[in-house]
């Protein structure tokens, strides 16, 4: 993608997430309805269609050669990712945002023949947007993340990890995720893979290990731990499927090979 030519569409969809999440704060003020999509707890409201619908519309009319791949299907059917495809999830953490009314994030990562330009992700009620461009670096509200090179161990780190993982499951051994779990300083669970993301890159969790998230829900998180020199693969190693469903782990680079090596035994 062409600098400056991505400079402005940065730009761009820097202002208009910051305008969908004023949006989202002001209508969640008001009751809004709440639906369940592939099972009871797998929540969608009003605010996370209209939010993508935001965005359709202002990508289409701005950018009409650019492809939108979002979570509630609003946008185009995506078979691959040639061109300048926008990687839209309006609200990741719709649980948190249900439930708690924080702890949620817009998350948008730009693509240009497949390649991860650009990461947003804002979460909205505390006001902070994490950014990146690739090659030039992770923001937080404009102030440069420091890289991810002091020296990280695994019985020092803190691993972000849903509980749900540790219990018997398709995708993933649990014995092996007991013995993580006893082996790292500490486990988190944020409810928002996004925002997951995002604190790996801050560097105030070391990885975040899952095993099955859509790719909207990594897109823009990828550009933003990279830019820090942090590394995200599937579980075991692969490289990430920008089209598919993937388990994923991002982390700082000294733990992650030892992670997929020791303790991911994936089933499927
Ligand atoms: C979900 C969140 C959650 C993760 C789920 C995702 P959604 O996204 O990121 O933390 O564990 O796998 O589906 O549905 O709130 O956009
Ligand atoms: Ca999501
Ligand atoms: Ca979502």
């Amino acid at each position: 993608m062409e600098k400056q030519a991505r400079q402005q569409i940065f730009e761009q969809a820097k202002v208009w997430v910051l305008e969908a999440g004023e949006q989202i704060r002001k209508r969640m003020e008001q009751p809004f309805k709440v639906e369940t999509k592939s099972n009871p707890n797998d929540l969608v409201t009003e605010l996370d269609k209209d939010t993508e619908r935001f965005f359709v519309e202002k990508i289409r009319s701005h950018y009409p050669e650019h492809q939108l791949f979002g979570e509630e299907g609003f946008g185009d059917d995506i078979q691959t990712l040639d061109g300048t495809v926008w990687i839209v999830d309006p609200i990741d953490g719709t649980m948190n945002f249900v439930h708690q009314k924080r702890n949620f994030a817009i998350s948008i990562g730009i693509y240009y023949d497949g390649i991860g330009e650009i990461g947003l992700i804002y979460d909205v009620m505390a006001d902070v947007l994490y950014t990146a461009i690739r090659g030039e670096g992770a923001y937080k509200n404009g102030e440069p993340l420091e890289r991810l090179e002091e020296p990280q161990e695994l019985d020092k780190s803190i691993l972000a990890i849903n509980s749900f993982w540790a219990l018997r499951n398709k995708r993933v051994g649990e014995e092996g995720i007991h013995r993580l779990v006893e082996k790292v300083r500490g486990t988190r669970s944020f409810g928002s893979a996004a925002l997951e993301f995002a604190f790996v890159a801050e560097g105030i969790i070391d990885g975040y290990l899952t095993m099955s998230l859509m790719p909207w829900d990594i897109a823009a998180g990828i550009v933003i731990v990279e830019e820090v020199g942090g590394i995200t693969t599937q579980a075991n190693g692969q490289p990430v499927n920008m089209l598919e469903k993937n388990s994923i782990l991002t982390s700082h680079r000294d733990i992650h090979q030892e992670i997929v090596n020791e303790y991911v035994e994936l089933k499927i």
